[in-house]
């Protein structure tokens, strides 16, 4: 079977194909705003344009599609309708059944389809979500979540802040490999559960101050990523499980897979991270876990595929193993 996926829950678009053993096709069309931030009506509109055009490329390429996945939530209100309504179009235009996709969920299985991890505490970092999540029986639970912004907003809005383009991830990255002196910030876990706005505040001063961008990204990214480590193992620890899964797009950084990897060597656990491709954003997700879905007795109806912007993992029954 060959699965269509289009991804467009908030600036990457992304459209690809996926039978049961590989990743067939995919395009990747980002919006990247001329300045600030992601503003959602205009990425809308730049997925409103941009789908046409790549579905006219996915069909000189290839001429059967048997299912059509989309990411239903959650995301930009804006950018989920452009998406849904271009899904039932297509489902109805080939006949074939349409699946609705939670984005997290998606992140997650192509991350086990990719490493093989079986059943592991999965550490989902991006730009809106930081979750520690596992599966308890038919339901994938949060076991910890950041309380206000995602880890990947935090090192967007302190690179903003530090004159660097969007994404910030990647450059503070570099300058991080640069930094020299460790400066104390605030470390804020809460039983399970994350802060990350606080520690954006106090680094945007440690640079106001003076304090090198280099020592500035150091220092932030040593407090933020130890605090994602420390509930990461406490999750390992209380549901006595030995896996770790590092998926999103903040899961492409090598210190923050470094970090894991040594809390799970101490610990006698493997530790998994799929290649870059397919941690941010991307279309073969939304295809492949589309697919999965539909094989364990899944299908939206054309009168459920309305968008949900608040989508949970939780909500998803997993009717597979
Ligand atoms: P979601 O809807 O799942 O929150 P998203 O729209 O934020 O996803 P992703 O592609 O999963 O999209 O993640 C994007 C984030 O990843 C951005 O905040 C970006 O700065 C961050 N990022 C990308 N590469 C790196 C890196 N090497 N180090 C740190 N952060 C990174
Ligand atoms: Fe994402």
């Amino acid at each position: 079977m060959i699965a269509l996926g289009i991804e467009g829950t908030a600036w990457n678009l992304s459209i690809a194909l996926v039978d049961e053993k590989d990743v067939l096709f995919q395009i990747n069309k980002p919006y990247l705003p001329k300045t600030g931030g992601i503003h959602p009506r205009e990425a809308a509109q730049h997925h409103a344009e941009e789908i046409p055009k790549i579905l006219s490329e996915i069909f000189k390429r290839f001429d059967k599609i048997d299912l059509v996945a989309f990411s239903q939530g959650p995301g930009m209100g804006p950018c989920l309708r452009v998406v849904a309504t271009a899904a039932r179009l297509l489902a109805l235009k080939l006949k074939v059944p349409l699946v609705g996709v939670n984005h997290c969920l998606a992140h997650l299985e192509i991350g086990r389809w990719k490493t093989k991890a079986k059943n592991p505490v999965t550490l989902y970092v991006s730009g809106g979500n930081s979750q520690v999540i596992a599966r308890r029986g038919e339901r994938y639970r949060v076991f910890g979540e950041t309380l206000d912004i995602g880890i990947g907003n935090a090192l967007d809005k302190l690179a903003r802040h530090m004159n660097l383009p969007h994404p910030g991830g990647p450059k503070i990255e570099e300058l991080a490999k640069k930094g020299k002196k460790f400066y104390n910030l605030p470390y804020v876990v809460k039983g399970m559960d994350l802060s990350f706005s606080g520690l954006v505040t106090a680094a945007q001063k440690l640079y106001d101050s003076g304090v090198s961008a280099e020592d500035v990204s150091y220092s932030f990214q040593e407090v933020a990523f130890a605090m994602l480590t420390e509930v990461t193992e406490r999750a390992l620890a209380y549901l006595s499980l030995d896996e770790v899964l590092l998926v999103g797009g903040v899961g492409a950084n090598e210190r923050l897979q470094e970090m894991l990897k040594l809390m799970c060597e101490d610990r006698k656990a493997k530790f998994f991270a799929p290649p870059k491709e397919f941690m941010g954003d991307n279309g073969a997700m939304i295809a492949y876990t589309g697919l999965l879905m539909f094989k364990s007795g899944y299908k939206t109806e054309i009168e459920n595929s309305a968008v949900k912007p608040d989508f949970r993992i939780e909500e998803v029954l997993i009717t597979w193993d």
